[in-house]
């Protein structure tokens, strides 16, 4: 017998059971004339019109986002509050498997982005079940799964393993290193990656979970980054881990027509996603509506930034650390001024600031999507590379940062070659870990699976045969 778990179900009766009680606690609430505890002097009907009091969970874990379309989920989807990142090494020199392989992935995760497991569950208790089965009530929670190609996938120790090399994008870079780069092989490269995102972050964890088991034999684990965003509403942008809000100055979320700085007496305005982040296909025909995903593991020193004055924080990102306002304006969106001085002549939004930096104004207009998580992985032994140069157990904890464009070049590297010599946050930020990989298009419909486009016409090397390059399967 198959029991196909359609989680789709539980996740509706809960969305209702909590609907049923949300609405009593918010009857009770404003009856009793109560304000939620957490917002201040917001009244308890604008947090119900939020949707944010614990009672909403079950309408959180039935949301969905979708699979199929023109481009991968978990790219302009809007943050989740968890994140699984996982890199795999392929292991396998077989092209064909490598195909199957995206195949199997597509279809599982058609699925577990609808809450259903991973496989239909045959319910033969002397087998291993085709799910772990710890997301079965837990619903889709908004899981998106976002697939990437790295390098290796074209070429290994100048070797063409799978047919595929003529194939890489001249844009899939090696990235250069970076001024203080400390990169820990362990934490580095790979071969394909998986960005797993949900609301809940067991849902998370069990997609990546069932990737990896179904990978067995073609792709093993080489590291993973778990990371999370506290958003206490959808539409606040969260803060990272050190006090400040980030996202805000993020392409594609701007208000349009707004500009997000001035600089030479010049307004520079968001760019659309079609500008900034797809792809065109210009370079690898296959790429396009795909993008470029450059992570990086940034570990930050908290001990350090727990100990720097407010206002000292506030210079290093250029913006108010309550307000998220730039240093010459008085609401969190507001344009960054560039041009402004201080009564002394000096630049209000002082040259190493690290928005100054990061800004188009001073980058050539180069803009990149950023959607990164704060991980904190407990304690380390860390000897840091600034004064005071403390070494010890300390908290190894930071950002995620995972940025999207559709040219690293002229994205991740055109921006932070720069900032890496010259931010003022290089004093607490060390990039640990580092990732370019190259996120093909969606599958457009429900038949395609991720990075078909990339195999057609494609003579791949089989294991049998990896010389010869003959036995194309696909
Ligand atoms: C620990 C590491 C980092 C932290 C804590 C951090 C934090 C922030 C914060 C608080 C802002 C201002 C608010 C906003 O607009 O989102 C910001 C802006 C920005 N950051 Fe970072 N960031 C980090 C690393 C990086 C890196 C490695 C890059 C690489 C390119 C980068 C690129 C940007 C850009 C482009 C902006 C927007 C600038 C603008 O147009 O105003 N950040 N970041």
């Amino acid at each position: 017998m198959s029991s196909d778990h359609d989680l789709r179900d539980g996740a509706a009766a809960i969305a209702a059971a909590s609907r049923r009680s949300f609405m009593r606690g918010a009857g009770g609430l404003a009856a009793a004339g109560m304000v939620c505890p957490f917002s201040g002097a917001r009244a308890a009907s604008e947090t119900v019109a939020k949707g944010i009091t614990p009672g909403t969970q079950g309408q959180t874990r039935a949301a969905m986002e979708g699979f199929d379309g023109p481009h991968q989920s978990g790219i302009l989807t809007p943050l989740q509050n968890h994140s699984c990142f996982v890199v795999f090494d392929l292991v396998s020199e077989d092209g064909p498997s490598l195909v199957r392989l995206m195949r199997l992935w597509t279809e599982a995760s058609r699925r577990m982005m609808r809450g259903q497991t991973a496989a239909p569950m045959e319910g033969d208790p002397d087998k291993p079940g085709a799910d772990s089965g710890e997301a079965i009530g837990l619903g889709p929670s908004r899981l998106s799964i976002t697939f990437g190609f790295g390098a290796g996938v074209f070429e290994k120790d100048g070797k063409d393993r799978y047919g595929l090399r003529s194939r890489r994008p001249a844009a899939l870079i090696d990235l250069p290193r970076f001024n203080g780069d400390q990169l820990a092989p362990a934490l580095t490269g790979g071969d394909l990656s998986v960005q797993a995102c949900a609301d809940d972050p067991q849902v998370a964890f069990h997609a990546v979970r069932q990737l990896a088991r179904i990978a067995d034999g073609v792709a093993q684990l080489r590291w993973i980054q778990n990371g999370y965003n506290a958003q206490f509403a959808a539409e606040d942008t969260p803060r990272n881990l050190m006090g400040f809000k980030d996202g805000t100055q993020n392409p594609i979320a701007g208000k349009p027509g707004q500009p997000q700085a001035i600089a030479g007496g010049k307004h520079y305005l968001p760019g659309s996603a079609d500008e900034i982040v797809w792809a065109d296909g210009s370079d690898q025909g296959w790429m396009k509506g795909g993008s470029y995903l450059v992570a990086r593991r940034i570990r930050v020193a908290l001990e350090h930034w727990d100990r720097t004055a407010v206002s000292f924080q506030e210079e290093v990102f250029g913006r108010r650390k309550a307000s998220g306002a730039p240093l010459t304006g008085k609401d969190e969106f507001d344009p960054l001024d560039l041009d402004a001085l201080d009564r002394d002549g000096n630049p209000v939004i002082g040259e190493n600031s690290h928005v100054r930096l990061g800004s188009a104004a001073s980058n050539g207009g180069a803009q990149i999507l950023r959607r990164g998580y704060s991980y904190n992985d407990g304690l380390n032994f860390i000897a840091e590379r600034w004064p005071p140069w403390r070494q010890g157990l300390e908290y190894d904890a930071g950002l995620f940062f995972v940025c999207y464009q559709r040219d690293p070049r002229t994205g991740f590297v055109a921006i932070y070659d720069r900032m890496s010599k010259l931010d003022l946050l290089n004093q607490y930020a060390t990039h640990v870990g580092s990732g370019l990989f190259a996120c093909p298009p969606g599958t457009g419909g429900r038949t395609g699976f991720i990075g078909q486009a990339l195999f057609e016409g494609v003579t791949l090397r089989t294991a049998a045969a990896p010389a010869s390059g003959k036995n194309a399967s696909y």
